[in-house]
């Protein structure tokens, strides 16, 4: 079974596309995340657990859904993230996990694809898109491969310092992660999907147009899915593409 959470769309496509070569299914963990229920999963196949890099560790979020759900069936785990540049040590919670669920940890890989975060940085365009998704393709066909034999994954995209890591990471969540610049523009027109996809249920439409609340994981659906683009993150995201994968999975194991 392969459990997913992504934001805006890269872990996604990469885990429907594990999926479909290992034979398996999906579960959307954001779904699973809004119910506000403990799940309890049954898989008789390995788990894969795919999510995005945030700050060099799985988002906080994805850290608590995992720590607050049961596994049962099948005892070995692996973890795959997909990340712009470099993994961190995501790995690190993942090994901790599976020691202390006693599940077989199964090994953790990191899979590129086209940055996101566009409050931080100016995300691919699309030419840059297409070079990245089929380096994506290649990565997605080793790691099943290597599944497939039984074996361990590996990590290319690891950070080593893990003390960069250690202090990077609450940082972040203490200072830049915050839904308060969020806003939006007279192009809004009051669909609500931005409403739909939060995964804390922060935004609400008020007068036909969506105000946020604190909770906030940064994971850029809202401002990124939005169709009229109407969502700025205060004045750093104007002008800046968005990014929103919806490549559908086209390739086979042969
Ligand atoms: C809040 C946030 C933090 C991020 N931090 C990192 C990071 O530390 N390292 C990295 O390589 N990519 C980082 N990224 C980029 C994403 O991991 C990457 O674009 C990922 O594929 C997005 O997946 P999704 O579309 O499924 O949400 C970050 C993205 C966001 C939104």
């Amino acid at each position: 079974m392969v459990i997913y959470f992504s934001g805006t769309g890269n872990t996604r496509y990469v885990a429907t596309l594990m999926a479909q070569l290992l034979g398996d299914e999906t579960r959307d963990m954001k779904e699973l995340i809004r119910t506000g229920k403990r799940v309890k999963f049954y898989s008789q196949k390995p788990y894969v657990i795919c999510a995005p890099i945030y700050a060099w560790r799985y988002p906080a979020l994805v850290e608590g859904f995992l720590e607050n759900s049961d596994l049962w069936g099948s005892n070995e785990m692996y973890f795959v993230a997909t990340c712009a540049d470099t993994t961190g040590t995501a790995a690190k919670f993942c090994e901790k996990f599976c020691t202390e669920r006693g599940m077989i940890f199964m090994g953790f890989a990191g899979v590129r694809m086209p940055e996101n975060y566009l409050v931080m940085f100016n995300p691919p365009d699309e030419d840059e898109c297409n070079k990245i998704y089929k380096s994506a393709d290649c990565d997605v066909l080793e790691i099943v491969n290597t599944m497939n034999r039984g074996c361990q994954i590996q990590d290319r995209y690891s950070t080593k310092r893990s003390k960069a890591a250690s202090l990077i990471n609450p940082w972040f969540y203490g200072t830049v992660v915050s839904a308060k610049k969020f806003y939006a523009t007279d192009k809004c027109v009051g669909c609500g999907r931005c409403a739909k996809v939060c995964p804390y249920h922060s935004i609400k439409l008020k007068n036909g147009r969506p105000v946020w609340a604190d909770k906030c994981i940064h994971c850029m659906d809202c401002i990124s899915g939005c169709p009229t683009g109407a969502i700025e993150f205060g004045k750093k995201t104007r002008g800046r593409r968005r990014h929103y994968c919806k490549r559908v999975p086209k390739i086979s194991m042969r």
